[in-house]
């Protein structure tokens, strides 16, 4: 089965942001920090321990920040060498080892579908992974990951796992909701389910599940074909959602239920804040001394 490995990952970065302005007016926010360490880190971290190792950044301008995260940095290792801070100039030098990365830019914001179709020359006929930029998931207590369990469902199947949450009714229209067919196969790591619709934020009366798409995912080739040919969908815009409708109606996509793990929409104000507190509270550093100060909060 080795024509199925998955290898790339697509992390479209190319979006303005709008939902955290002003912080995002001159300042990507992938680059945004949670706790220590910007959002894009705990993105591809998740990539790499899932065993991917080519990166591919779809930028747009003022993004050149994320590319520089992720190179040598050396006034600042020059410093470090010098202060003996070798702990630290080992973690900040590391960094630019995690994987190869390649970018692109998308010329246009025209909406995340075009901004994966963009990957299409760097990819080629090779499955990949696409993982949101701003979405930070956080490992299950048993130490499997959201990109670990849909790349080995990915590889056993051979055909598109897209990874989905449960989320209360309430919630729908901030999602694309899948429709699911009841088809179920068990693979090595888990169950998948076969969906039959995809609906960008429907309305909660006619969305089709409570199932939604968290930002990641993993596609066959077969979606650069669909992409090519598709017309703006909501807002205008070239959208994924779409895209996977389409799959769903040829009979090939697939979902996984990622319950276990934690997600953060880290590009929205309140899920970035709901991160940095959890993630702080469980930082080795300043876990203790945040759980104090937050009891002293009267709420
Ligand atoms: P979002 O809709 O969350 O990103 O897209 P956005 O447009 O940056 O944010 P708001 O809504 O204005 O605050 C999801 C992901 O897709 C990327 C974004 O960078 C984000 O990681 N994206 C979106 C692109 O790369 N290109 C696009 O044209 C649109």
């Amino acid at each position: 089965m080795k024509h199925h490995t998955l290898k790339k990952a697509v992390i479209p970065v190319a979006g303005l942001g709008t939902r955290f302005l002003p912080a995002t007016k001159s300042i990507p926010k992938e680059m945004l920090p949670i706790v220590d360490a910007p959002i894009i880190f705990y993105v591809i971290e998740e990539a790499v321990k899932a065993g991917i190792e080519d990166i591919i950044f779809i930028t747009g301008r003022h993004k050149y920040p994320l590319e520089d995260f992720f190179d040598t940095s050396y006034e600042l290792e020059d410093k470090l060498l010098k202060e003996n801070k070798t702990e630290l100039l080992q973690k900040i030098r590391s960094i630019k080892d995690m994987a190869n990365i390649v970018s692109i830019r998308q010329k246009e914001a025209k909406g995340l579908g075009h901004a994966v179709y963009s990957a299409k020359p760097a990819v080629g006929n090779e499955p990949f992974a696409v993982l949101l930029g701003d979405e930070i998931s956080v490992p299950a207590a048993d130490g499997t990951t959201a990109m670990g369990k849909l790349k080995s469902a990915f590889e056993e199947l051979g055909e598109s796992v897209v990874g989905v949450i449960a989320v209360p009714k309430t919630e729908v229209s901030k999602y694309g909701i899948v429709s699911l067919t009841g088809e179920l196969k068990k693979l090595r790591g888990g169950a998948v389910q076969k969906v039959n619709g995809v609906v960008e934020k429907p309305e909660t009366s006619v969305a089709p599940s409570c199932f939604a798409l968290p930002g990641r995912y993993t596609f066959t080739s077969e979606i650069f074909n669909i992409l090519e040919n598709q017309s703006a969908g909501v807002k205008g815009e070239i959208q994924l959602s779409d895209a996977m409708a389409t799959l769903a109606n040829r009979d090939l996509l697939w979902v996984m239920d990622l319950a276990g793990t934690r997600r953060y929409d880290a590009g929205d104000k309140l899920g970035f804040l709901k991160a940095n507190i959890e993630l702080g509270l469980e930082h080795p550093e300043i876990g203790e001394e945040l759980r104090l100060y937050l009891k002293t909060l009267r709420l």
